[in-house]
């Protein structure tokens, strides 16, 4: 990665670059998330030093050329531990372990140097392993592994108490029975292609599953030209098999693509029962404008595929009439807010650019014309960031997680954390946990960290939280160790 100056000159005159907010995109986007002090700065210090060290707040920017209060590592500890009592920099000495003090430290030092590689290096400080305790605000959290021998899980959804479905990436379909994984994939599940980021992606029940029996997949699916596109069936299991499968979406041939990423999926049920499904952009941006296209947008169907009426583009002559909304990128999160019915989703975005947004019928998200972010490789999608008929996120991430699944938390495990949202990010590799109230985001910790890139997280039917892992394959169980002390 190139040092902060060179990016710097290269979009900037000099004299603008210490002060403007593109400029200091650059800086955060040199800081991994993945470090141990990033965890804790995000906890105790983004809400006076800005969530990268660098935004205005009561605190100023801890990436300033001079420290008022010393750039020396001793000194900066010192303002830490010892706070700075008249400015209202409150100390940290007393509440956090030595070993937090030293990572924050390292964190800002390290993020002041631009020197990522030293932080890279360190990230295994402080990392998680299963059946440790982990500390979080509210709660100690005692994290088992619950399965592990998978290939890649994508998705992981409870049937009932004691049966679990998890989907491999490759293309299978796991059957878990009271914690154990059935030794054999579910048979005849549809072929899917899963080169780059396709494959058997979601799975989710009926809402009615007790009595129908419904199961619902979402994969990438290849036509004999090579080209793909995300598709949706139902079926049933019965006797370890994939049966009565129907077809609900299966977009026109001639929108299939040659591109492998951004396939979207997730899945949830308002209250009518209508299913939601996303889809990404396929690598085309621009295709997320048109409503007469499948890719960037979100979908609704009636459970056996037919189309709702009052579907927003239903009455238009060419358009796809399950879209529901448009303007996204590559949705990799759907959940439905417990209280509001309201359906919110997260969008994995361009670099800095990864957003949460409650879906509205008919609505432009916005994507590729307005965005927060930039492309992965440094140059820009777009200078606009807001536009009337656009709508604006909830919330967005710089630096990007790599947001992917999200899901309300209803369990009876850790009552404070009712109704609360689960991120999981897969290149933080993290869980996050954001308290949420009249549609915004009040608060955000991170609450599991370092243990593999965080592809699913589920509410099991015993109140734990369960996170399907990548890298290490495995699936988490989250339980109460005990309230923390607040
Ligand atoms: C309630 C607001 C608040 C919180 C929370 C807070 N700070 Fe500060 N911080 C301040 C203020 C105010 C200053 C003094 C700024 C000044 O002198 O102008 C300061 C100064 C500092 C300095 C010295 C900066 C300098 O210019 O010399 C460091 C280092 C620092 N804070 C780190 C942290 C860290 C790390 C955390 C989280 C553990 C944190 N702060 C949380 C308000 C806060």
């Amino acid at each position: 990665m190139k040092p902060l100056s060179q990016f710097c000159r290269a979009f900037l005159p000099a004299a603008l670059c210490l002060f403007s907010a593109a400029c200091s995109e650059t800086v955060t986007a040199q800081v991994p998330a993945n470090h141990p002090g990033a965890a804790l700065y995000t906890t105790y210090c983004t809400g006076c030093h800005g969530v990268n060290l660098h935004q205005s707040g009561s605190g100023g920017s801890l990436l300033a050329r001079n420290l008022k209060h010393g750039d020396s590592r001793e000194e900066i500890h010192r303002s830490i531990a010892d706070g700075i009592p008249k400015m209202g920099m409150p100390a940290y000495g007393e509440t956090l372990s030595t070993r937090q003090l030293n990572d924050l430290v390292e964190y800002i030092a390290v993020s002041r140097s631009g020197d990522v590689e030293a932080l890279q290096q360190t990230k295994t400080v402080g990392k998680v392993r299963s059946h440790d305790r982990i500390e979080t605000l509210d709660y100690n959290v005692q994290v088992d592994v619950w399965i592990d021998g998978l290939s890649t899980p994508w998705a992981v959804t409870f049937l009932d108490a004691n049966t679990a479905l998890v989907t491999e990436k490759r293309g299978t379909l796991r059957l878990v029975e009271n914690g154990k994984l059935h030794p054999k994939p579910v048979e005849g599940t549809p072929e899917v292609t899963d080169g780059g980021q396709g494959g058997l992606l979601e799975v989710a029940p009926d809402p009615d599953h007790g009595t129908n029996g419904w199961i619902y997949l979402s994969y990438s699916h290849r036509l004999s030209n090579n080209k793909a596109m995300t598709r949706v069936v139902r079926g049933r299991i019965q006797n370890h098999r994939w049966t009565n499968e129907q077809v609900l979406f299966e977009a026109p041939h001639s929108t299939y693509l040659n591109t492998r990423h951004h396939y979207g999926s997730r899945f949830v049920f308002d209250d009518e029962k209508y299913l939601y499904f996303a889809i990404g952009d396929r690598g085309r941006q621009d295709n997320a404008q048109s409503v007469r296209l499948p890719n960037g947008k979100i979908h609704r169907v009636t459970r056996d595929g037919n189309i709702p009426v009052d579907n927003p583009f239903a009455g238009q002559k060419a358009a796809l009439p399950s879209v529901f909304s448009f303007g996204h990128r590559n949705p990799q999160g759907l959940s439905i807010h417990p209280v509001t019915g309201e359906i919110w989703s997260s969008e994995h975005g361009p670099r800095g650019g990864d957003e949460l947004n409650i879906i509205r019928r008919g609505v432009n998200y916005g994507w590729p014309v307005i965005s927060y972010g930039i492309n992965y490789n440094g140059s820009i999608i777009t200078r606009e960031r807001e536009l009337p008929g656009m709508e604006q996120p909830v919330w967005f991430w710089r630096p990007s997680t790599g947001v992917c699944a999200i899901e309300f938390y209803t369990g009876s495990e850790f009552p404070y954390w009712q109704n609360h949202l689960l991120v999981a990010g897969l290149a933080s590799r993290d869980l996050r946990l954001l308290t949420i109230e009249g549609g915004r985001v009040l608060h955000e910790e991170v609450i599991l960290q370092g243990l593999g890139r965080v592809r699913d997280v589920s509410n099991g039917p015993d109140g734990a939280i369960y996170v399907a892992l990548n890298s290490p394959d495995e699936i988490l169980r989250l339980s109460s160790a005990g309230e923390a002390i607040r």
